[in-house]
């Protein structure tokens, strides 16, 4: 039987490096990627990410920017893909603050296209990263899908939301069968080193201060990116039997922790304090995100691993070993 193609957008990103390692382990797929390898972070990062990609035959890369709809329909077309899914983002809640315009065009334009390009070559299944960020202000919790979206606090999660909306008509209108996935604050190696992990112990290592917003009294359901890719990877074939194919779902732990308690387990894996710099609440942060993951608990067994002090020790471990190279 020949191979299933799938396209994974952000393939040079966190979440995008994981699931394509994951996906080449299945000698089933042929695993396609694309990145526009923006400067947003650290572009060594994505280098080294894809470095270790293209040591398999079964991955094929593609630099470029989705935005461009013409080389993006081009693509999808020479390609065919049998499932999309598509990761790719300008992601940061605080960024979106100061930067709106590259949120319009990766996130709104970029996902127009995607929309597009999987219309037209009819793909099997279409997965999207949402975000729990759309939740905003919600004061039930743990967080459900049916819980009111209607109040982003921030312009990355009204992005996100616009993308739900957006899925759901291309769902109704052509029969597009698309997933939209709200992740809860997703942590590992080769993490984002603009979420509080990879800062939290780059700082502590280097002897900096940490910036540590409304003392740590925040609350997050941290969720380990192998628990993740093993969500992403169970939906694969569980497409919406409804009329409008479309769903949505929480990838959580359903485990909620202090922002305080993280720093301490960063701090005791490292054996050093942090020096703190208390800054007030920041505009565009919820307070807490706690993911009730039931529904997909119950489409796909899906049932998160990773504890908290096991997934910071393998970030420290990876972070250590990374950069004494
Ligand atoms: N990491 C988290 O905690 C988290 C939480 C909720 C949602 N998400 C979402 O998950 C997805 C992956 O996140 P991540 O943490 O891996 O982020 P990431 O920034 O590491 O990866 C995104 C990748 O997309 C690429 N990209 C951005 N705009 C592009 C464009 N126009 N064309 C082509 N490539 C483009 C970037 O170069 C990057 O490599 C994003 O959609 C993000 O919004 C992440």
């Amino acid at each position: 039987m020949k191979n299933s193609k799938i396209l994974v957008t952000g393939c040079a990103g966190f979440i995008g490096y994981h699931l394509c390692s994951r996906l080449l382990e299945n000698k089933n797929y042929d695993v396609y990627g694309i990145d526009n390898l923006n400067k947003y972070y650290d572009i060594e990062l994505k280098y080294n990410r894809l470095k270790v990609l293209k040591k398999n035959k079964r991955f094929h890369f593609y630099k470029l920017d989705l935005v461009n709809k013409e080389k993006t329909l081009t693509n999808f077309n020479k390609n065919k893909y049998k499932y999309v899914i598509h990761l790719a983002a300008q992601a940061g809640v605080r960024h979106s603050i100061s930067n709106p315009q590259s949120y319009v065009d990766s996130n709104i334009i970029g996902f127009f296209n995607i929309l597009e390009g999987s219309k037209e070559i009819k793909v099997k299944h279409l997965i999207f990263a949402s975000t729990s960020s759309v939740y905003g202000a919600s004061k039930s919790f743990p967080l459900k899908e049916i819980y009111n979206t209607d109040g982003p606090l921030s312009f990355y999660a009204a992005t996100k939301k616009s993308n739900e909306i957006m899925g759901y008509s291309y769902s109704h209108i052509f029969k597009l069968p698309i997933t939209a996935l709200r992740f809860f604050t997703v942590y590992g190696p080769f993490g984002r080193p603009d979420m509080a992990l990879f800062k939290f112990a780059d700082s502590i290592v280097k002897n900096k201060k940490i910036e540590l917003f409304n003392k740590g009294k925040h609350y997050r359901d941290f969720t380990y990116i192998d628990d993740i890719i093993e969500g992403i990877f169970l939906l694969i074939n569980k497409t919406s039997k409804d009329d409008v194919p479309f769903q949505v779902f929480n990838i959580g732990s359903e485990n909620p922790h202090y922002l305080k308690k993280f720093l301490k387990i960063i701090e005791d894996n490292i054996g050093k304090k942090a020096k703190i710099n208390f800054r007030p609440f920041q505009l565009g942060d919820v307070y807490k995100t706690h993911a009730d993951i039931s529904k997909l608990k119950k489409k796909t067994g899906y049932k998160p691993k990773t504890s908290l002090q096991k997934g910071i020790y393998n970030f420290i471990k990876w972070y250590r070993n990374y950069y004494s190279k």
